[in-house]
């Protein structure tokens, strides 16, 4: 791609990155399509699943991970043209796909992405057609296998794109889903422990959807040298990014983020802003695990503690170290502005 007539440095940059994440599209389309063709000849209710993910992949998603992929490829000088990398940034939605089908099993729950979750709608599609067995065991089994099948996918993609980014990728997988288990055990104990919270916040979601697709996307361009300032900026930004995810869980809407608001605490999700909240005031333990208090209640006394806004300040340093960690990194000056921008972006999603 060469600069059009008046665009600078940056914008052409911004062109080859939109560039690659519609080719992106274009290949979580084509092998979806491509499947539901396979199966459909097969059987006709073997399409159920694969029209599942379509669905998801269709309802919109901020595309978060095939970005960083993309532009840790171009920051690293990888060839625009090269179809390995958008295998690879469609690999990673594909595996994000799976990873939020079994998470909203896992939370319970029933929106994602502004529609009805694929166990919250397989459930109430046995319960409406009179079906042998329970529900939500069948809806549960239904999400289990969608998001395996994701899985699956994701494998092949990544498949496509250049060997070189298999350590990292497989790395990725493992840690998404032990970060998932230490998410769900620190729920079950619910007892305060602000390292682990922040462990896990990076664990569970910072690391597959920041750091480690900008590794993959600079393995794949053959600049592992890399690997440590990504490192160290997705360490940052992923945790920042994770702990906006947890205060619009507390105090967004959900006409927004399309999912529900309130489920952390319903769900006793050990994040560091509930642990630094019980830390200062006991009693939001009791509010949170006992029946009949309500969200608004928590809510109130969560802020009362004044530690949305020190979570606020938290987020605030992380990016400023994230952008800190790329301000020197060896690569062209418009991606680390781009990398800066992505890091605003993210940690405050309206940026
Ligand atoms: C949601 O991720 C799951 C987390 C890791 C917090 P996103 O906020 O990127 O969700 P989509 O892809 O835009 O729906
Ligand atoms: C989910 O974290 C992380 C993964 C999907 C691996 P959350 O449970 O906080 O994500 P949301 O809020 O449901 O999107
Ligand atoms: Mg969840
Ligand atoms: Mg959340």
């Amino acid at each position: 791609m060469t600069a059009g007539p008046g665009e600078d440095a940056a914008g052409l940059a911004r062109r080859c990155a939109a560039d690659l994440l519609r080719r992106v599209e274009d290949r979580l389309r084509t092998l979806l399509a491509a499947e539901r063709e396979t199966w459909a000849a097969v059987h006709e209710g073997a399409v159920v699943p694969v029209d599942a993910l379509a669905e998801m992949i269709g309802s919109g998603g901020k595309r978060i991970r095939p970005a960083f992929c993309v532009t840790g490829y171009l920051a690293a000088g990888g060839d625009p043209a090269d179809p390995g990398i958008v295998s690879a940034g469609a690999a990673l939605e594909m595996l994000h796909v799976s990873a939020l089908v079994h998470d909203d099993v896992l939370d319970d729950s029933d929106i994602r992405r502004g529609l009805p979750t694929v166990h919250a709608h397989h459930t109430a599609l046995h319960a409406t057609s009179g079906w042998q067995g329970e529900s939500r065991r069948y809806g549960e089994g239904v999400a289990i296998l969608v998001g395996d099948l994701a899985l699956v996918y994701s494998g092949e993609l990544m498949a496509e794109a250049p060997a070189t980014v298999v350590p990292e990728w497989n790395r990725l997988r493992s840690e998404v889903m032990i970060g998932q288990y230490m998410d769900v055990h620190a729920a079950a104990e619910f007892s305060v422990d602000l390292r682990s919270s922040r462990l896990i916040a990076r664990i569970k979601s910072g690391r597959y959807t920041i750091h480690r697709p900008l590794v993959v996307g600079a393995s794949a361009a053959g600049r592992a040298d890399l690997a440590p300032v990504f490192e160290e900026y997705g360490e940052a930004v992923g945790e920042a990014f994770q702990l906006r995810d947890d205060l619009l869980d507390a105090f967004g809407d959900s006409a927004d983020t399309g999912k529900p608001t309130g489920l952390d605490f319903t769900q006793h999700k050990m994040t560091l802003l509930l642990g630094w909240a019980m830390q200062r005031d006991e009693h939001i333990h009791t509010l949170v695990t006992e029946p009949g208090h309500s969200y608004d209640e928590v809510r109130g006394r969560l802020l009362d503690t004044g530690v949305p806004a020190d979570i606020e300040k938290h987020i605030a340093g992380l990016v400023e170290r994230g952008c800190k960690a790329i301000a020197d990194a060896p690569v062209a000056p418009v991606w680390r502005e781009e990398l800066a921008a992505m890091a605003r972006k993210v940690a405050y999603r309206n940026a």
